[in-house]
């Protein structure tokens, strides 16, 4: 299996005046004023239903950056139609020329398209050029280059032969087609859940969250571009409910490779599990959807890196990281020292619109968003057992601008605590030094979700004890770290309890959920 080591594409930094921030922003300019026209992507057509649907930049709402067409039922069948029909050309293809489309794609992102890519999320999901570069260049590429190494790994995993006896195992992608479905906030994950079960052999539909319609117009160019056959990878768009619903009632619905709301997550077993007769195989579930992501700091933490840890961790791209920190717990003998040095970083947080370079938070990403998280705030202004240490402000005259917020509760079980905002909003609730042990159980138990959280602690033993008394509560855990910016290929990403099916993006475990594996014996 000769294919390219996969490398983590390097970060590029944006500086004043720097070439790559010149390309952003022209690329940023022009598409601001392009008037994208988004169609459906089925078979070998581009399909303009002429039922239209604006798209506006989150940061400044009453700009109309293009729109695009929404599907009808009719449409959605024939995706699927085109994806049965494409499948047997594409999962006959030695592997290596389906690997080589999506080295090629990684390449065209690395390369050419990157200013483009940023700009696009920049424009579309409102990222400052940090968190997109992160995401939409860096993070899929990354996932490209990686998912063909962890393909390699799959197919060398082959069971013992003898002399007269040759046993083997073909890894077959899936019978019947993979649905897709991806959310707003990374243009890495709309990247990847459709390419990765298109690698291993499948077709694909793909329903992109209509908030991300602009970045995910420009990744199936890129696939296009790369030589990716019409028919692999079917973009619909429009009712949810609907593209959904017709998709689950095909009874050549073979998987889903979801990552959403973990309401619709729930949903989705249930209209799985109503069809359950209708299917020719058990269609693959898997699903990353919520979290409440915890900071925990120890007495012995250090300071410096626990307020790093929070103002990263809990606000960067707004706080709409599945694994955005929202609820931190610490130590009494600590908060004078921390508060003092959360307060003077909170001064320095910019926020406005991406294309000023200089702003770190920018607009949440759209105005139902806003209206819930100004409620939380509101609320915590009257409530007794909570405080509103920084931000508290909000306003939506040009975008859904909510001020990087600071809540201290003294009640450990408190709404935010609780609830996820998928927001710049994050509760501390201040624990007493002798309390550390029955806080862990606290954190542990406080919230149905297992995603990520983060603990910070000098002493062994106490990193020791987290680590034990925190094992079912993340899917990726971080000691002396903020928990978000998991690295494909350093650390795979994903939980289980509320927040999905734990089925790591970024590993070769998840590419194994999207083949149906046959095993030969043969004897001589
Ligand atoms: N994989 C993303 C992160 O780790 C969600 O922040």
């Amino acid at each position: 299996f000769n294919v390219p080591t996969a490398v983590n594409e390097p970060v590029k930094t944006y500086k004043p005046g720097s070439p790559e921030k010149e390309a952003v922003l022209a690329e940023y300019k022009r598409m601001w004023n392009e008037k994208i026209d988004m169609p459906l992507y089925i078979g070998a057509e581009e399909v303009r239903t002429g039922n239209l649907r604006e798209m506006r930049p989150p940061h400044d709402h009453q700009h109309v950056v293009g729109h695009y067409h929404k599907a009808e039922k009719k449409h959605v069948e024939q995706a699927i139609a085109a994806a049965l029909s494409a499948k047997n050309d594409w999962e006959n293809l030695p592997w290596e020329q389906r690997a080589g489309i999506f080295l090629k794609a990684a390449e065209l992102i690395a390369g050419p398209y990157r200013a483009k890519m940023n700009a696009a999320t920049m424009i579309a999901q409102s990222k400052n050029i940090f968190q997109a570069e992160i995401d939409a260049a860096c993070e899929l590429i990354d996932f490209l280059r990686y998912n063909v190494e962890f393909m390699t790994q799959i197919y060398q995993d082959q069971p013992k032969s003898t002399s007269d006896m040759w046993n083997r195992t073909e890894y077959r992608p899936l019978e019947g087609f993979v649905y897709a479905v991806t959310p707003f906030n990374f243009t890495a994950i709309a990247g990847n859940l459709p390419s990765c079960a298109a690698l291993m052999g499948n077709t694909v539909v793909w329903k992109p969250a209509d908030t991300q319609a602009f970045s995910a117009k420009v990744i199936i160019d890129v696939f296009k571009e790369a030589g990716l056959p019409d028919g692999v990878i079917n973009v619909v768009m429009g009712d949810a409910a609907m593209i959904s619903e017709t998709v689950y009632a095909s009874p050549d619905f073979a998987g889903i490779h979801f990552t959403g709301s973990t309401g619709v997550f729930k949903d989705i077993f249930r209209h799985i599990g109503a069809n359950i007769d209708v299917y020719k195989t058990y269609p693959r579930i898997v699903g990353e959807t919520g979290g409440k992501d915890f900071i925990v700091a120890h007495p012995s933490a250090n300071v410096r890196q626990v307020v790093t840890g929070i103002v990263r961790g809990a606000f960067e791209f707004q706080g709409q990281k599945c694994s955005a920190a929202s609820r931190a717990y610490l130590p009494k003998s600590l908060w004078p020292a921390i508060k003092e040095e959360l307060m003077k970083d909170m001064a320095t947080l910019k926020m406005g619109s991406p294309e000023d370079f200089s702003n770190f938070i920018t607009a949440v990403i759209h105005e139902n968003s806003f209206d819930k998280l100004a409620s939380y705030i509101e609320q915590a202004k009257k409530d007794a057992d909570a405080e509103i240490i920084a931000g508290g402000g909000y306003d939506k005259s040009k975008g859904w601008f909510i001020e990087p917020t600071v809540i201290v509760t003294t009640n450990p079980k408190y709404k935010t605590m609780e609830t996820e905002l998928f927001g710049p909003i994050i509760t501390i609730y201040i624990y007493e030094d002798k309390d550390w042990k029955s806080m862990l159980d606290l954190v542990d138990t406080t919230s149905p979700y297992a995603l990520t959280g983060a603990i910070f602690a000098r002493e062994r033993y106490a990193i020791n004890e987290a680590t034990h008394a925190l094992r079912n509560a993340a899917g990726n855990f971080y000691i002396n770290d903020k928990p978000t910016g998991a690295v494909v290929g350093m650390q795979p990403f994903g939980g289980a309890r509320g927040s999905g099916t734990n089925d790591k993006a970024g590993s070769a475990q998840n590419l194994l959920r999207w083949v149906s594996p046959r095993t030969i014996k043969e004897t001589f």
